[in-house]
């Protein structure tokens, strides 16, 4: 099969290896891709927003099957495009993306349907919000309704803040149309935990659980960044959440899809709160997480290929795949000053090196320049490693880190730290 994956960061490369493995590949295409990617997949010059562009490549090359990863093109609504030509393609249609392109839909889909989440009131202009977090309880979370890089979410501590959030999301519009309405909700007190799951509509099978690490600093402090690091499993994810979890909010979800004619495909991500009332869904993602993906794929094991074509075709509860019991620890190297301004373009020594001691390198902001590897984004690469011993596996991972380099490099020194 020939397969075209969309996207071109540590997530896409994590799926492109895997993908790399399946017995029914023949051809693997990315992208935009990256470096990293170039040495598994040929890298394909077209953005991943662009659907014109990826629906003619895949045309005119007869592609199998398109991979459609990031957010943005499945909220824009890649896969109905790509369909509508014939062609196959793995993710939720646009339909069904809405469950995370839009927060307003989401929160009303789990008050309808009884999912547990944080309370929330929808506002639609300046005026009312204010009036309202005048007297709401603090911290109160603001969020932009839609899509924001990650960066839609203000936790504000008081009513100067909130007021400084609500002029930034819906009056300066610094996020677009996405500001058009905000949530406004409740701040939850717990560990998060996020948990993939392959779902067909029909059957929902959840990955090993993982934990990200949001904030840029060592101890969590400093901005909120797209993830500094990841673990997988959440030792605090015991047997008995996970039946609370699939009772209480991954069937009752995909089931809620069904009812509302937007059956959901693809993979369902669950950002979830373990807090002192039970386990909540803090938000949902209508893909794969980044990074959590470099942490958990690692211990996949059967042919990611087959199950993709088993969720397109409604036979997911047919194919044999399992997760290896082992830990999985991610950290990532980024570019000095991300999530704020960075600069890039700086060579990356080290690599063949710390793969020499059988480290997984997944790329995210590289790209080949005069013939070297060079930084080309915030985050730059994900140094990953796996042991039965989630110590080791920290330590290996590390080991791995401290072999590379970069002009400006950052990383923080404590993933996984407090869990031992
Ligand atoms: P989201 O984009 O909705 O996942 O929010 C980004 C981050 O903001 C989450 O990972 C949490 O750390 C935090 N957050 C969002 N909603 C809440 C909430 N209701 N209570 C506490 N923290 C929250
Ligand atoms: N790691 C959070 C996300 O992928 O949105």
């Amino acid at each position: 099969m020939k397969v075209l994956v969309v996207g071109g960061g540590g997530r896409e490369h994590a799926i492109c290896q895997k993908l790399s493995e399946s017995k029914k590949l023949t051809k693997l295409y990315c992208a935009p891709g990256n470096a990293g990617i170039s040495e598994i997949a040929e890298i394909v010059p077209i953005g991943a927003t662009d659907i014109e562009g990826i629906v003619n490549f895949s045309k005119e090359n007869k592609i199998d099957l398109v991979v459609v990863s990031p957010d943005d093109p499945l909220v824009m609504g890649m896969v109905d495009a790509l369909n509508k030509e014939g062609i196959r393609a793995f993710g939720p249609d646009k339909n069904a993306a809405i469950i995370e392109g839009s927060k307003v839909f989401s929160k009303e889909l789990m008050k309808k349907y009884n999912i547990p989440t944080a309370k929330y009131e929808v506002f639609d202009n300046p005026q009312n919000a204010l009036e309202y977090l005048k007297g709401a309880p603090y911290p109160a979370v603001i969020k932009a309704e839609g899509l924001a890089l990650g960066k839609g979410v203000i936790i504000a501590k008081d009513y100067n803040e909130a007021q400084g959030a609500i002029k930034s999301i819906m009056v300066d519009k610094v996020f677009g149309a996405s500001g058009n309405r905000v949530v406004i909700e409740e701040f939850l007190e717990g560990t998060e935990i996020s948990v993939l799951a392959f779902t067909d509509g029909k059957t929902i099978i959840p990955m090993k659980s993982a934990q990200d690490h949001k904030r840029a600093l060592d101890n969590d402090e400093g901005l909120n960044t797209g993830g500094m690091g990841a673990f997988s499993p959440s030792p605090i994810y015991t047997k008995e959440m996970e039946k609370e979890c699939m009772e209480k909010i991954f069937i009752p979800t995909m089931e809620a899809m069904n009812k509302e004619n937007r059956t959901f495909r693809g993979v369902l991500y669950f950002g979830l709160i373990s807090t002192k009332d039970g386990v909540k869904v803090i938000e949902y993602n209508c893909r794969f997480g980044d990074p959590e993906t470099q942490a958990v794929l690692p211990l996949f094991s059967g042919d990611l290929l087959e199950v993709f074509e088993a969720i397109i075709d409604g036979r997911l509860s047919e194919v044999k795949f399992s997760f290896k019991d082992e830990k999985s620890v991610c950290i990532v190297m980024a570019s000095g000053g991300y999530p704020q301004k960075y600069e890039t373009g700086y060579e990356i020594f080290g690599l063949d090196e710390a793969k020499s001691l059988g480290v997984s390198i997944y790329h995210a902001g590289t790209k080949h320049k005069d013939g070297k590897i060079v930084t080309s984004g915030g985050r730059v690469l994900g140094v990953c490693a796996q042991d039965k011993d989630f110590k080791r596996a920290i330590e290996k991972a590390y080991e791995g880190v401290k072999k590379i380099s970069f002009t400006n490099c950052h990383f923080r020194t404590d993933i996984g730290k407090k869990y031992i």
